[in-house]
């Protein structure tokens, strides 16, 4: 693994590990931020609620997800796809805030991807015991661009494995501020988190939150 300082906009030097060609982990990049987020996360679950959907094959997801900007991706039972209305409410998606997009953007840039510009946000809430099993991001319809995933609050285990299933994937803790960027070679390598250990953050409380930006269409 190879270690890298690195300096960004918000003035907070981070390192960088790099986990194959086109992915790196960005410690601490969204820490400064981190209360602004969170703070815009809750107006943004306000209107549109946490649930946890219907896998197509009739299960009940254990992370429970909202989403912001002029898609999000939902799962029932007639699959897995983007769209610009949340399904409970029949309303648009809250829009997504400037911070994010600002984020998503210069940790994108810092992983040598520019021009980032995400029109998509998952926000995933684990409570203890919640995973997800390893899977590929390919409902975007632009795969040129790369995934930006942002986490907050209690640590996880994240998996980041290859473009089979069947090859082993690296477990790499990510903790409260940390940024993971996928793309290039790497944007459709398997992935998951392992199930969520019980603990309370200071900030965010009993859960961890995770941000996924994508450019879908
Ligand atoms: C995801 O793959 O959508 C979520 C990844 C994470 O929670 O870190
Ligand atoms: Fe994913």
């Amino acid at each position: 693994m190879n270690l890298d300082l690195l300096s960004h906009a918000g003035a907070t030097t981070t390192w960088t590990e790099r986990l194959g060609p086109g992915s790196l982990v960005l410690r601490g990049f969204a820490a400064s931020e981190a209360e602004t987020l969170y703070g815009e996360i809750g107006k943004i679950v306000a209107a549109a609620p946490f649930r946890q959907m219907l896998t197509p094959g009739g299960f009940r997801m254990s992370v429970a997800m909202s989403n912001c900007g002029t898609t999000g991706w939902v799962t029932d039972q007639s699959g897995y796809r983007y769209q610009p209305n949340d399904p409970e409410s029949g309303q648009p998606w809250p829009p997504m805030p400037a911070t994010f997009s600002r984020l998503a953007e210069a940790a994108a840039a810092a992983a040598g991807f520019s021009g980032f510009a995400p029109d998509a946000c998952l926000i995933n809430r684990y409570q203890p015991g919640a995973k997800m099993s390893l899977h590929q991001d390919k409902d975007e319809r632009d795969q040129t661009q790369p995934i930006v995933s942002v986490s907050l609050g209690l640590p996880a285990v994240f998996q980041f494995g290859g473009l089979q299933r069947s090859v082993t994937a690296t477990r790499v803790t990510l903790t409260h501020g940390d940024v993971v960027v996928w793309g290039g070679p790497d944007r459709l390598r398997y992935h998951g988190v392992l199930a969520l250990k019980a603990g309370e953050h200071p900030i965010v409380g009993a859960c961890r939150l995770n941000l996924t930006f994508r450019k879908a269409r």
